[in-house]
């Protein structure tokens, strides 16, 4: 689907989860580019140099991307995983790495064949699927925030989260029991907008490459 009218063709959309990895994309852009782009206090569109920047929320990047609204994003491979993305997946831009992992309480050692244990986590697909795999069966409770105070208050045994710098885990008292798998920022393309402006959309890909490889 493709909703931008004819005279925003030529203007490439890039969405860009708000906060420090739109502003670090933003610096690669500017790099490469030698404008200064940069997200105006409020402003949710930067108009620059060719390109339309969209400011949204880090969940809401592969809809813009998925629906055409943007031609590119900029998403955590946590939420590539998260949801069934429909999306060409260009690049590991290496940005905002973090892990997605387990965690328990600090005195708890869970038993992981117990028949009742509960996981609370936003992540609920990725929760799934991982412990299908080690054919662990749990319930699986989802929540839309605040994620470590679930097994400190008995609404779980232990919770999927991001871990970035621990901070979070170690002052609620919980502790990792296990890491499920790596995450950082990714370059992803529409479908369409990838075969109808390849040339273009390849040669941004290259240059980022080779930004962020020499960092
Ligand atoms: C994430 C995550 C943890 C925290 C981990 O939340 O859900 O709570 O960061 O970071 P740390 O290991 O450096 O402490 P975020 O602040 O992104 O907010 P969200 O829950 O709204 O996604």
């Amino acid at each position: 689907m493709d909703r931008r009218d004819a005279d925003d063709r030529e203007m490439l959309t890039i969405a860009l989860p708000k906060g420090r990895i739109a502003e670090e994309t933003l610096g690669i852009f500017s790099e490469i580019f030698g404008e200064d782009f940069h997200f105006e206090s409020r402003k949710l569109i930067l108009e620059k140099g060719g390109f339309r920047f969209l400011n949204v929320r880090n969940q809401d990047v592969p809809t813009y991307v998925e629906y055409g609204a943007a031609d590119l994003g900029v998403v955590g491979l946590d939420v590539i995983s998260e949801k069934e993305l429909d999306i060409i997946d260009l690049l590991d831009m290496r940005l905002g790495r973090c892990k997605v992992s387990i965690g328990i309480r600090e005195e708890d050692e869970l038993d992981w064949r117990r028949p009742d244990i509960k996981v609370a986590t936003k992540m609920v697909n990725i929760t799934k699927n991982y412990f299908a795999s080690k054919a662990v069966g749990v319930e699986v409770i989802k929540l839309y925030g605040s994620i470590e105070l679930a097994p400190l208050v008995g609404l779980a045994d232990a919770i999927v989260d991001i871990v970035e710098t621990g901070k979070t885990m170690r002052e609620n008292g919980l502790k990792v029991a296990e890491d499920i798998m790596d995450s950082s920022a990714h370059l992803i393309a529409n479908k369409n907008s990838f075969y109808a402006r390849k040339e273009e959309i390849i040669s941004i890909y290259e240059k980022v490459r080779d930004v962020v490889s020499s960092k």
